[in-house]
């Protein structure tokens, strides 16, 4: 399985321990891991935010009686405003999704969730490895570059009115590179770092490993031996929790005679296992129950398929939010699995540490990485 693929070299946090990044205080370091299904944040203080990835063209239309109970924010990007927070949100789900002005906005709400209102960010983002890579394991560069360029693009936070908002003001990105995603759970696996101190673990650097991330709709998967992506056994499948949710709602819709699910009530029905309709509640454990449970035979042939049986592997790390929410569905895939803690997280978590221990020196404005990295 692992000796006819091609390997990428690039992996290697080579300088550790190093100085921050910048001297500039109002730089921030971000680990922005821009999902489909939700937009992890990780900060250099410890702080994990997260916000579902929702959004939709237009404003909301909607005057908040009580300043503070404010739960939609409009932003403008390229000429086009969008809602974000509590609205039934547009499908993340195209191709276009990572590079969009949807993406973009969701980021920068995101951004000021995690109160980075104002300030200047330094941040790293993810690809779904198929994405990234080309199965021959070159870097699909020209999708790089867009989704680089995209995230720094302007978006203006703006009040109910249209006007731009004094009391929110726009988060700008200085520097952002693109990592794949579940390549940055390994980074996140391999570097240790308390307050105090930063630690390659060589053990866990040379061991083989596997990362299966399984995501909203992606699951990536990323095989790395001696420091290098064997990428004959990693992509991605087109398969993640947001198809339990499609399923769930054409079940709903078949099952009760309805149509247009809106996608709030369809979000709260499958993590509560109940719909209501017409001011009754009514169960729908099985309907969830059944969708799960094709996903899953869906992840483990295609699991079964990349990594085998997993005996040349060290280890099978499982992350993303899809193994928290299928965890024991997956408990007893491999007798050498974990589940990484808070596992929605681990992305976001290596995309920080990979800015702050890897990029380094590299940062400097408009800065590219060029393909032999
Ligand atoms: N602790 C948890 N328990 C149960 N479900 C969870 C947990 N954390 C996240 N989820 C759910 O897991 C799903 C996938 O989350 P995740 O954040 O990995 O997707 P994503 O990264 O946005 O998707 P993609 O990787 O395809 O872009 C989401 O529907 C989320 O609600
Ligand atoms: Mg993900």
């Amino acid at each position: 399985m692992m000796s006819t693929a091609r390997q990428d070299n690039s992996l290697e946090p080579q300088r550790l321990p190093m100085e921050e990044i910048s001297t500039d205080v109002s730089v921030a370091q971000v680990g922005m891991d821009d999902g489909y299904a939700d937009t992890k944040v990780a900060l250099p203080d410890g702080r994990l935010v997260s916000i579902p990835s929702r959004a939709r063209v237009g404003q909301a239309g909607v005057t908040w009686i009580r300043e503070t109970a404010q739960s939609i924010f409009e932003y403008k990007t390229e000429g086009t405003v969008y809602s974000v927070g509590v609205v039934d949100g547009e499908p993340t789900q195209f191709d276009e999704y990572p590079t969009s002005g949807l993406n973009r906005v969701i980021v920068q709400h995101a951004l000021h969730q995690a109160g980075l209102s104002g300030r200047s960010v330094h941040l790293v983002s993810g690809l779904p490895v198929g994405r990234f890579y080309r199965k021959d394991g070159q870097r699909r560069q020209t999708l790089i570059d867009q989704k680089c360029d995209s995230l720094k693009k302007t978006v203006e936070p703006l009040t109910r009115e249209g006007n731009p908002d004094g009391s929110r003001l726009k988060t700008s990105v200085a520097f952002h590179e693109v990592i794949p995603e579940a390549l940055a759970a390994w980074y996140d696996h391999v570097i240790d770092c308390d307050k105090e101190n930063v630690r390659l673990d060589t053990e866990k650097l040379s061991a083989p490993i596997a990362i299966v991330d399984i995501g909203g709709r992606t699951t990536d998967y990323v095989v790395v031996q001696n420091q290098a992506v064997v990428h004959g056994a990693s992509g991605s499948l087109n398969r993640g929790l947001l198809d339990v949710k499609a399923w769930v709602s054409n079940g709903i819709e078949e099952h009760f005679d309805v149509v247009n699910i809106g996608e709030q009530r369809l979000d709260h029905a499958v993590k509560a296992n109940t719909l209501r309709l017409h001011g009754k509640a009514y169960d729908v454990t099985d309907l969830v129950k059944s969708a799960k449970h094709e996903l899953v035979e869906r992840l483990y042939m295609e699991t079964r398929r990349q990594l085998g049986q997993g005996a040349e592997l060290d280890r099978i790390l499982f992350v993303g939010g899809g193994s928290a929410a299928l965890a024991t569905d997956i408990a007893d895939w491999f007798p050498n699995q974990t589940i990484a803690d808070h596992a929605a997280f681990a992305n976001a978590r290596g995309m920080l540490k990979y800015l702050q221990y890897v990029c380094d020196d590299r940062i400097t404005p408009g800065h590219k990485p060029d393909d032999n990295e």
